[in-house]
């Protein structure tokens, strides 16, 4: 071109430099119009897989209507988003065609214009503009790909993030656990990541092999952010734990989750049978040993009840037992493992009086040599426990037998005089 005619490449250059910086800043338009847009997507999907886990608590309370409004106004947003970006994108594509067009439009008119002066030739017009013709079709397909890889790469970057972020076996040590002695808090301080309060504060005591410890004190006081501290479901911000001498920290995730069972309140079954739910995937256990552990929980009764026994199939979330049931369900299940170390965190709240009673007199008996540790919310049921730990606000403040406790520590006496009243006013 700068052979046939200087002028005509020399206006042309700068054009063509003005439309790929005009391509380039709507690529970023674009990455923000699409970050909103994912971000819309997020928030619909969340809201509605809250709806649906809360779908009960929906209807008990009436609140179709709310849940429909909040879902249509978020999928409005979403369809606006949706809407916008596409609309950005098919007009900047549209520039960039009326660009290339323009481009073409300008060398007909000025190169004719040149021609008529006699200062381009016929051919020479018409070999420019079959150059630019030429280029013009790969241009405008580059500059689209440019601006549809721009959408993409916001995606490819959310799934980044969540390769990116650290699996557990990141922070697990190498050493297989073994446990002999004793589990040991020492000074061990936490604060949940993304927020300010302590919830342990300088935390420290020791659990023998073989002991019973019970677990006590009122709700959102760091109990259950205890046993998972003691799980590594989180690392103590400060301070250590130790087991047998050796911290925490050194022994691997799996091998030290082999050895601990924990019952949740809020247990969850999956979908399948009680007995998918209580073996878990394993095959390793006798009949015998599955019977023991039912007998263990409590959970014989309910067995019979059920028109297919043990091979009932009890629905996502065991929905069709009770409240009551699937604690038992997720007692049987952590018995069954004979682990080294039994959490029950209040998982026998939601039993009446007799089964609890029963099932922790079963689990003490069955588990005598191995170290357990209830978290419980009712202190009448632990006031034979050999030992009792009360922790308030994050500190242990009392350590002791129920008899010890009663006579020292005024928060305990306090706690079970209320709970004694009440159930005796029951
Ligand atoms: N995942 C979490 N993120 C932030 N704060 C939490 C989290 N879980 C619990 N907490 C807070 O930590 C405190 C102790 O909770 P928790 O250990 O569950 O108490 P407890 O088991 O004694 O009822 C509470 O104030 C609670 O709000
Ligand atoms: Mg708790």
């Amino acid at each position: 071109m700068w052979n046939i005619d200087h002028v005509i490449t020399l206006i042309l250059l700068p054009i063509g430099f003005i439309v790929t910086g005009t391509v380039l800043l709507t690529g970023k338009e674009i990455e923000k119009r699409e970050k909103y847009l994912i971000s819309t997507k997020e928030n619909l999907w969340q809201l509605f897989s809250n709806f649906i886990h809360g779908i009960k608590e929906i209807k008990g309370n009436c609140k179709e209507e709310y849940t429909l409004k909040c879902i249509s106004s978020n999928s409005n947003e979403f369809k606006n988003a949706d809407n916008k970006a596409v609309a950005f994108q098919t007009f900047s594509q549209g520039i960039n065609q009326f660009f290339f067009m323009g481009i073409i439009a300008f060398i007909m008119v000025y190169g004719a214009v040149r021609v008529k002066l006699g200062l381009l030739s016929i051919g020479g017009l018409s070999a420019i503009m079959m150059y630019n013709g030429l280029l013009v079709d790969p241009l405008i397909e580059l500059f689209s790909l440019y601006q549809r890889m721009k959408a993409q790469f916001v995606n490819i970057e959310r799934i980044q993030s969540i390769f990116d972020i650290k699996t557990e076996e990141y922070f697990s040590g190498k050493e297989h656990f073994s446990f002999n002695k004793e589990i040991k808090f020492e000074n061990v301080s936490f604060v949940y990541p993304n927020t300010e309060k302590k919830v342990l504060d300088n935390i420290n005591f020791t659990i023998l092999k073989g002991e019973k410890v019970a677990l006590v004190g009122r709700s959102g006081q760091g109990k259950t952010t205890i046993i998972k501290l003691l799980s590594k479901f989180y690392e103590p911000t400060s301070g250590q734990i130790y087991i047998d001498d050796k911290p925490l920290s050194s022994y691997s995730v799996s091998s030290l989750r082999r050895k601990i069972a924990i019952v949740y309140q809020d247990f969850f079954l999956f979908r399948g049978t009680i007995l998918d739910n209580i073996v878990f995937g394993d095959s390793i256990y006798s009949d015998e040993e599955i019977n023991r552990a039912i007998e263990i929980a409590g959970l014989r009764e309910t067995i019979n009840r059920l028109p297919n026994g043990l091979n009932t199939y009890i629905g996502e979330d065991g929905v069709k037992l009770s409240s009551g049931e699937k604690q038992r369900v997720g007692i049987a299940r952590a018995v069954l493992r004979n682990p080294e170390i039994l959490i029950l965190d209040e998982a026998v709240s939601n039993l009446d009086s007799c089964i609890t009673k029963d099932i922790l007199d079963n689990i003490k008996i069955f588990f005598k040599d191995k170290t357990i540790i209830f978290i419980i919310h009712k202190l009448t049921f632990i006031t034979d426990f050999p030992r009792i730990v009360l922790v308030e606000n994050g500190y242990i403040v009392g350590d002791g037998t129920h008899s010890e406790l009663m006579l020292k520590n005024l928060l305990y006496r306090e706690i079970y005089q209320s709970q004694f009243r009440t159930f005796e006013k029951t």
